[in-house]
């Protein structure tokens, strides 16, 4: 919290040198369009990826008429087929345009809330390859580039699951406990072999998107809201961050409650939310 009082919120203007470019991954809504909003207005070109084609280039007309001196480009790819084939094809996409900022955004979305028990082969698969496969083997691919070009950033988008063990999204929330791993292990290795490349781990709340319809609460937060707070983010000094000060105040507050307390609450919070009880209910 105290890191909050000492920020400027501009640091991320020390990536933006050269010809700097971005590249943002799920950034056709929600959040990883509101980040390339804010990167665009920072000064970054962006590299906007997704799986939809005609929406990623809706996507690129609008931010395009609102930064008109930046350059946007795209990279398309369903990160739900992760192989080596189509990680060199992202590769070849990004070609040699000087990136200095990679945002790992996109998780797994289609979130199926069902007890662990109960998920199939499919829901397992396409979980672990986005929010497992696909990102380690794309910062892999493009980490070589971060460091060539450094200072540089990496941001990886976690979420709150994994800082409270939510149940019946239990993949998920455990591949944002990957994420956090690899994030720290990576910012440990940057720093034992002296590049200068920055890597946070961001604890993201709830948050409003398309694929997320709640409104309204302190709790809920806008996609625009947390654009900002994450790239405003970026220089506090830590690897796990919590960018929304919403959120970070729901941490404090959970934080001085017993374990099984903070348990029982986070249960029932999703207890509504199970599509297998609401399916039965419907039968
Ligand atoms: N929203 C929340 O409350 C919340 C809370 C905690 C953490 N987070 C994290 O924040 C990040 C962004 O979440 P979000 O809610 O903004 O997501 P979102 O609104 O569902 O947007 C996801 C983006 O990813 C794209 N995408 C989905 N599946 C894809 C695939 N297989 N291949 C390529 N692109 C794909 C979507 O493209 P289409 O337009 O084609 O669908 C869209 O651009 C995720 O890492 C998530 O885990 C979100």
């Amino acid at each position: 919290m105290l890191w909050r009082l000492f920020h400027s919120g501009r640091n991320i203007e020390r990536y933006v040198h050269d010809d700097a470019w971005a590249l943002v991954t799920g950034a056709s809504d929600g959040i990883g369009k509101a980040i390339v909003h804010e990167l665009l207005g920072r000064g970054f070109n962006v590299l906007i990826h997704g799986r939809n084609e005609q929406k990623l280039e809706r996507v690129k007309e609008e931010l395009a008429a609102q930064h008109p001196d930046r350059k946007i480009a795209l990279v398309v790819c369903d990160a739900s087929q992760v192989s080596y084939g189509m990680i060199e094809d992202v590769v070849r996409q990004v070609g040699d345009r000087y990136i200095t900022c990679l945002v790992n955004n996109l998780g797994a979305t289609e979130r199926r809330i069902i007890p662990f028990a109960k998920q199939q082969w499919a829901d397992v698969e396409d979980t672990t390859n986005i929010g497992i496969r696909f990102v380690a083997q794309l910062t892999r691919a493009l980490l070589p580039k971060l460091i060539a070009h450094q200072p540089a950033v990496l941001l990886n988008l976690g979420s709150s699951s994994q800082l409270v063990h939510a149940p019946f999204v239990s993949v998920y929330a455990a591949t944002k406990g990957f994420l956090l791993t690899l994030s720290q292990c990576v910012d440990m290795e940057m720093r034992a072999d002296g590049h200068d490349v920055e890597v946070l781990y961001l604890d993201v709340g709830e948050v409003n998107t398309t694929a997320h319809d709640v409104h309204g609460t302190f709790v809920v937060v806008s996609s625009a809201s947390m654009g900002k707070a994450i790239v405003d983010t970026v220089g506090c000094g830590g690897v796990f961050v919590t960018p929304h000060w919403h959120h970070e105040c729901i941490n404090h507050i959970l934080c001085c409650l017993p374990q099984r307390l903070v348990d029982r609450l986070v249960t029932n919070s999703m207890l509504p939310r199970r599509m297998d009880v609401v399916d039965r209910k419907t039968e």
